[in-house]
This record gives structure tokens, sequence and C-alpha cells, in this order.
């Protein structure tokens, strides 16, 4: 049973290295690339707050479809001309956007999502997805978080053969 053994009590920090700890938890017990990202998003959900949307975009035959995640259902396909996603996925850089509706060519899959964070999952020098995090609030990301994002995309790059999803 999956259990959040005291995280109300860790500061920011700390529940970013907590979320590291239940990812290394899950990619060291599971070879299969599905099951890891889907439990991988669901670490994220559960462990950090005030987000309405946090999974993942693979890219196939130079687009990115959707993949594992969690939240209301999302648009299918994004190239990588449109939207923070495709913006990530094209530059290879974090995307940190304290306002979406102020990002050029932002795509509203959630209503709801006013911010957002998008890390590339690039491996060997391709690029194979995206990582993307969307929140009510506005600047609801930091500069701390995009570290340890990039620190959980890295993890996963560890373990997961990306030509198996
Ligand atoms: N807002 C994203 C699209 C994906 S959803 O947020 C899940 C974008 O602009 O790329």
């Amino acid at each position: 049973m999956f259990k959040l053994d005291g995280i109300e009590k860790m500061n920011e920090e700390q529940k970013l290295v907590y979320m590291l700890i239940l990812l290394e938890g899950q990619l060291s017990s599971e070879r299969d690339a599905l099951a890891n990202l889907s439990n991988a998003a669901a670490i994220i959900k559960a462990v950090m707050n005030r987000l309405n949307w946090a999974g993942f975009y693979i890219m196939r035959n130079g687009e990115l479809v959707l993949g594992p995640f969690q939240g209301l259902p999302a648009c299918n396909r994004i190239k990588l001309s449109s939207g923070v996603c495709g913006a990530a996925a094209a530059s290879r850089k974090t995307q940190l956007v304290p306002n979406v509706h102020e990002f050029p060519g932002h795509i509203a899959c959630d209503g709801a999502s006013n911010s957002e964070i998008v890390i590339p999952i690039i491996k060997d020098e391709i690029v194979y997805g995206v990582l993307d995090l969307d929140s009510p609030e506005f600047n609801r990301f930091t500069e701390l978080e995009a570290k340890y994002l990039e620190k959980y995309v890295e993890k996963l790059n560890k373990y997961i053969d990306w030509k198996e999803i």
C-alpha cells in the first residue's frame, strides 16, 4: 500500500527529495516502462500540491503524443511548434511559465491551468518526450522544483528504455 509518511511536516526541498526516493523505489522494483511512467506521474501528483495535471508526452514521429498522466483528459497530440510542451521539446530546455496566458501558443487542455512547468526528456541527445506539470495557481513553480524535476527526469532516464514506450 502506498503511504506518504510525515509529508505534511516536510519543507519544500525535503518533499522534493522524498519524491526522488519514492521514484527510485518504483524504478528499482519494476522493469516495465509503462508501469514505471504511470507511477512516476502518480508520485508527482501525490507529493506536490496545488497541481491539476501531471504527466508525460512521448515523442512519436516528430510530434508529442499523450502518455501516462494524472488529471483531466488532455490533448492527444502536440506539434513541436506549439504550446509550452512543444517549446520544451524543440528548445531542449525546461520551460517555467508563471502565467500560461502570456505564453505565445499555449495550449489550454484544462481551462483551470494558470501556470506550468515542462521538462524535456533527453537521453543520448535524443528528445524522447516531456514531463508536464500544470497548476491552477499563477506563479506556482519554483526554480528549486525545476532543479528537482530535472533530477526526476535524469532518474527516469537511468532506468527507462524509452524505445519500449
Ligand atoms: N498546456 C500544454 C498542453 C498540455 S496540457 O497542459 C496537459 C502546452 O501548452 O503545451
